[in-house]
């Protein structure tokens, strides 16, 4: 039987997520990887203990993460129901709603339907009463946002949701979204916002002030653009790795240019005396920016690296230029850029 390590609470800081009562571990953990069927279960399990003995509360979720879609969701809920019985009230759960879920017009986007059905469909694959936050997963241009936000008060005010979100919204939308959840008096509490070194899009869009400005925290995915910021590729393609699967990572992206400046941007977290992965993970965080970094793991060791970035949040002056020069805003990582850049 689990028992979680006593010292769970004692290194993550937790950030207050904007004006709101809630705070998150400056690092959270996602499970749109590698919590599929094609994983197995002993390792998920792993995975989510030693997030959770490292001081990470805060598990993301979507309906559609797999392989196949909504495997993750009932991974996890085993996960729930065998490992973290009894402790369902230190724990914050996410999930969303937004992309291709079943066939027909009801089962992705914004509509009321889809979004009350998919959330009923997430809490009973978790075997929950309520999720913590719920998200629209991404902007729908088609759906009055007016109903999308309504159904999301609704998740709320029937008891499905405690918190609502939004994903991949830019500036111009999030600031409407977030004018009609006010009116209808559901707080939206969090954005989560594609962000790492390699993808600056929130930077273009000025997505970090217009948050603060409304009061509203942030939880930034790919922080490690899928892997790119870690030692992993340094000296080529690993067997197994994200980049290997020919799934959401192209390797095209790791060309010899873009490793080398991987190595450079290693040569600059070494000094710092952090791996690249800490030094990737500090720079999303760095002066509050965004509330937590939304990382992804295969391996219970990931987990253990990356929650070590805590230890070192600042930057000087110069470590910010030379990442400046090094890290160059690839429009390509950001996969998330129709729904927040072309809308
Ligand atoms: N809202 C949205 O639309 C949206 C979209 C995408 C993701 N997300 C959320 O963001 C979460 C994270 O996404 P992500 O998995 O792409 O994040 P990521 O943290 O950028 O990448 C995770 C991958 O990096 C590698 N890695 C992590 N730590 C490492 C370390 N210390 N050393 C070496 N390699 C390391 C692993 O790759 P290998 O698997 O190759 O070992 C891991 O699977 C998702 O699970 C999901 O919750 C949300």
């Amino acid at each position: 039987m689990y028992h979680p390590a006593e010292t769970r609470y004692d290194t993550m800081p937790y950030r207050r997520c904007g004006r709101s009562g809630l705070r998150l571990p400056a690092i959270s953990l996602g499970l749109w990887h590698n919590f599929g069927s094609d994983t197995p279960h002993d390792l998920k399990r792993e995975l989510c203990q030693a997030a959770f003995d490292n001081g990470i509360t805060h598990f993301d979720l979507a309906n559609n993460y797999g392989p196949p879609p909504g495997s993750a969701e009932e991974a996890f809920g085993e996960i729930l129901k065998t490992e973290f019985a009894g402790f369902r009230d230190e724990l914050i759960i996410s999930s969303k709603a937004g992309y291709l879920m079943w066939p027909g017009p009801y089962g992705e986007f914004g509509s009321r339907k889809y979004l009350i059905a998919s959330c009923d469909q997430s809490l009973k694959r978790m075997g929950l009463d309520y999720v913590d936050i719920f998200y629209s997963h991404r902007f729908d241009p088609e759906t009055p946002l007016e109903e999308t936000m309504g159904a999301l008060d609704y998740i709320v005010r029937s008891g499905r949701a405690l918190y609502v979100g939004i994903s991949s919204y830019n500036s111009e939308r999030t600031r409407e979204a977030v004018a009609i959840l006010n009116d209808l008096g559901t707080p939206c509490v969090i954005h989560q916002p594609s962000y790492n070194l390699l993808n600056r899009w929130v930077e273009r869009d000025g997505l970090l002030e217009t948050l603060e400005d409304l009061g509203i925290g942030s939880i930034a995915f790919t922080p490690l653009a899928q892997g790119m910021l870690t030692s992993k590729y340094l000296g080529g393609i690993p067997e197994g790795s994200r980049a290997s699967q020919g799934k959401s990572l192209n390797k095209k992206l790791l060309s010899d240019e873009m490793v080398s400046r991987l190595q450079a941007l290693n040569v600059i977290a070494e000094a710092r005396g952090q791996t690249l992965a800490q030094m990737a993970l500090a720079w999303v965080l760095r002066g509050e920016r965004a509330t937590t970094a939304l990382i992804g793991a295969s391996k219970v060791s990931q987990i253990e690296d990356c929650v070590g970035a805590v230890g070192k949040l600042d930057f000087t002056a110069d470590e910010l230029a030379a990442i400046d020069a090094t890290a160059p805003d690839e429009k390509l990582v950001n996969l998330w850029a129709r729904s927040s850049e072309e809308v």
